[in-house]
């Protein structure tokens, strides 16, 4: 029987497949199912089935879930329109009688008043009234909703937000990759609720000293009223409704709703999650070395040493009318 991974086009499902590949799953019973294919055609070229699923298409999906004995359903990128979507990833996967399917819902879906959380709430009940075995890997934050945006930070010597002094469970997209991976090639699975997140929780202020230590500069935390950090979102270019969601979420931080404490991370992929210091150190020297490269890699646009770096003066005044490019928010989560 295979096992389906949707969203593998995608950055969270392809770490899955190669999860798998490295749990030593043969690749020919792995189907990497996504709408755009060119993305996965070199999984395709190492023995892994690909197949093209759109969630709008029930017949693509009901394609793709034949034969299964396990789909994990990654959760789609199109806030709107993922309760329509997923019901129909749950449909096929009834019709095509997969043995188990594993959700990626959002840390705390029974308890969280998140805006984000409601589409992973809704999904979570077509779970149950499907009838079908499935289990839930409840989410918490990327830590890449964080390090990707290291540039900004610096550019601005603050990171930005509304979160107060919350503490938030973030771990990296391949921690939660090899989570998912484990509970795929376990047996029993049926019921199970992971409550998936780093072990050391931060606040916003502990990440703008980590990303400060590793650039050797001075970055703070600002912590904006909602409206303030929706509008500096919505000046960077993010639609004016991703936004007020995305600010919400810095208030669902500040209530403890991205807090995870169960330690089920760590559990299912046996060693401790990567830390936030890890991550952005990692990212901050990937990003060091493309600089002395020469590349516009988010140090700046001149290649420039460690020493130019922190001789430079950081603006702690944040611009809400700056560019996308110079503001960034996390992507759909
Ligand atoms: N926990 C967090 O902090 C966080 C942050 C961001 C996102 N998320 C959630 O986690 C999911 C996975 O994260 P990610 O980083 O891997 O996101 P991603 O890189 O944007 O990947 C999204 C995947 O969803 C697929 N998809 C989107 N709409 C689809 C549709 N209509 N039909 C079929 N496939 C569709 C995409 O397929 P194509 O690329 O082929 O179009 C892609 O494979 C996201 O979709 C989002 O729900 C969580």
């Amino acid at each position: 029987m295979t096992i389906v991974v949707t969203g593998a086009t995608g950055q969270l499902g392809r770490l899955v497949v190669e999860a798998l590949l490295d749990q030593n799953v043969p690749a020919g019973r792995i189907v990497a199912a996504g709408r755009d294919l060119a993305k996965v055609a070199d999984l395709a070229d190492r023995g892994v089935q690909v197949r093209q699923i759109d969630f709008q298409d029930p017949a693509s999906l009901r394609r793709a879930f034949a034969g299964a004995g396990k789909v994990l359903l990654i959760s789609g990128s199109e806030p709107g329109k993922r309760v329509e979507q997923h019901q129909n990833a749950i449909t096929a996967a009834k019709d095509a009688g997969v043995g188990l399917i594993t959700y990626t819902s959002i840390a705390n879906a029974d308890h969280t008043d998140m805006q984000l959380a409601a589409e992973h709430q809704a999904t979570e009940e077509a779970l149950v009234a499907s009838g079908l075995p499935f289990a839930l890997l409840r989410n918490g934050w990327y830590l890449e909703n964080y390090t990707d945006q290291l540039r900004t930070y610096l550019e601005h010597g603050a990171v930005l937000g509304s979160a107060g002094d919350g503490r938030v469970s973030a771990a990296t997209r391949a921690d939660y990759a090899r989570a998912a991976a484990a509970v795929l090639l376990r047996d029993d699975q049926a019921g199970k609720v992971y409550e998936l997140g780093g072990d050391t929780p931060f606040t916003l202020s502990e990440l703008a000293a980590e990303v400060g230590a590793a650039a050797g500069r001075t970055v703070t935390y600002q912590d904006l009223p909602v409206g303030q950090y929706t509008e500096v979102l919505v000046g960077a270019g993010l639609p004016a409704g991703y936004a007020a969601i995305l600010a919400d979420s810095d208030l669902g931080i500040a209530r403890g709703e991205l807090l995870v404490t169960s330690g089920d991370l760590s559990a299912l992929i046996g060693r401790p999650a990567t830390s936030m210091r890890e991550a952005v150190v990692a990212a901050a020297a990937s990003r060091h070395e493309g600089t002395v490269q020469g590349a516009d890699d988010g140090w700046g646009r001149e290649p420039r040493s460690q020493r130019a770096l922190k001789r430079r003066r950081p603006r702690l005044t944040p611009d809400p009318h700056a560019p996308a490019s110079k503001v960034a928010g996390p992507t759909p989560c």
